[in-house]
């Protein structure tokens, strides 16, 4: 039996409760033995029925089982995960997160730390909700140069604008559809004004160009100044606007990242899209062009992701599996002196 303790029983971590009840047997024989989830930790005295007897307010107490073995980090935000991850790391337990405030910002740093103690932190859930998108940049894609990653990577602004363009529904009806749906942040505005999205691009290119991307330099526009006038423009020229995170290498070497809405057409890979879905575009130089999709928010499927590598973890116990990308800053090109 390998012992793990979930940070946080929001949407997500009630999603892995869950998937771990679903499908126990399968995991147990793909992880090579029982998940069991030994303590969540919530701030909350009812956070709901299947956990009560696991529930713990107090993170040491986790911290200092060392029948633990593996953390899930379902918390979100920047304080205290990065506390609590960087505790498990250096107490010697695996961690696996959802958290790309977490990955985008201090990624490389605690990447470096799980490879220094033989352990993992691994974050396939941070990007793309259930999409495999991680994993193929780490290890199936590694025969390649990356010159371009192109992505609808937030669902809730995707629901918004499918939902406008489809149904000619208001903006602030969809947004609260999204939110009902759990798809949304706790605080809509990192959606609705890109920063979700810039930080799942900063973390996709910095495993792409194994330097660290900072999500800061990235230039970040939202969908909030797109008007239902947009919408109409776009449907009569036969087009839908989606929100772009692109990062793109020229000339083997400078790299530009950008996080925009864009006009596209039918004839454009990421056109068929929609609603809660992220589509995920990559050129490799050698592979050509690879596109992943799949639901990019919502409960179970981004739980599947994080139990995903939970199984990974298990199965590679006192291994580290994990390419690394140097803390070294990439500097990107000014998006403004980029010429087509
Ligand atoms: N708020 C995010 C989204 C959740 O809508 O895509 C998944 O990261």
């Amino acid at each position: 039996m390998i012992n793990i303790a979930v940070l946080g029983y929001g949407t997500i971590g009630s999603g892995v409760v869950e998937v771990l009840n679903t499908n126990g047997e399968s995991i147990k024989k793909r992880a090579g033995d029982r998940i069991n989830i030994k303590y969540v930790l919530d701030l909350r005295e009812f956070p709901g029925d299947p956990v009560m007897e696991k529930l713990v307010h107090d993170v040491n107490i986790i911290l200092e089982d060392p029948e633990v073995k593996i953390i899930v980090e379902v918390m979100g935000g920047v304080n205290p995960a990065y506390k609590f991850v960087k505790e498990s790391l250096l107490r010697g337990k695996s961690v696996i997160t959802s958290n790309k405030e977490l990955v985008a910002k201090h990624g490389a740093e605690l990447l470096d730390l799980a490879k220094e103690k033989n352990l993992n932190f691994l974050f396939e859930a941070s990007v793309g909700g259930g999409i495999p998108i991680i994993r193929p940049l780490n290890q199936s894609l590694t025969a390649d140069e990356i010159v371009e990653i192109t992505g609808i990577l937030n669902g809730t602004t995707n629901y918004i604008l499918s939902k406008m363009s489809d149904d000619g529904m208001e903006f602030e009806a969809a947004l609260k559809n999204a939110q009902n749906m759990g798809y949304a942040e706790r605080n809509p505005e990192a959606d609705i004004e890109g920063h979700d999205s810039c930080r799942k691009i900063a973390i996709l290119s910095s495993l792409a160009f194994g330097m660290q991307v900072d999500f800061e330099d990235i230039y970040t526009e939202g969908i909030t100044q797109i008007s239902a006038a947009d919408i109409k423009y776009a449907k009569a020229l036969g087009a839908r606007i989606k929100l772009f995170a692109s990062s793109i290498r020229e000339n083997d070497k400078s790299v530009y990242a950008m996080v925009a809405p864009m006009m596209i057409k039918v004839n454009h890979p990421l056109y068929s899209v929609n609603d809660v879905f992220n589509g995920i575009f990559v050129r490799g130089n050698v592979i050509g062009d690879v596109m992943f999709y799949g639901s990019g928010a919502g409960k179970l499927p981004t739980a599947s992701a994080v139990v995903a590598d939970v199984v990974d973890a298990a199965k590679h116990l006192g291994t580290n599996i994990w390419t690394i990308w140097s803390s070294k800053k990439l500097e990107l090109t000014d998006i403004n002196q980029v010429q087509h």
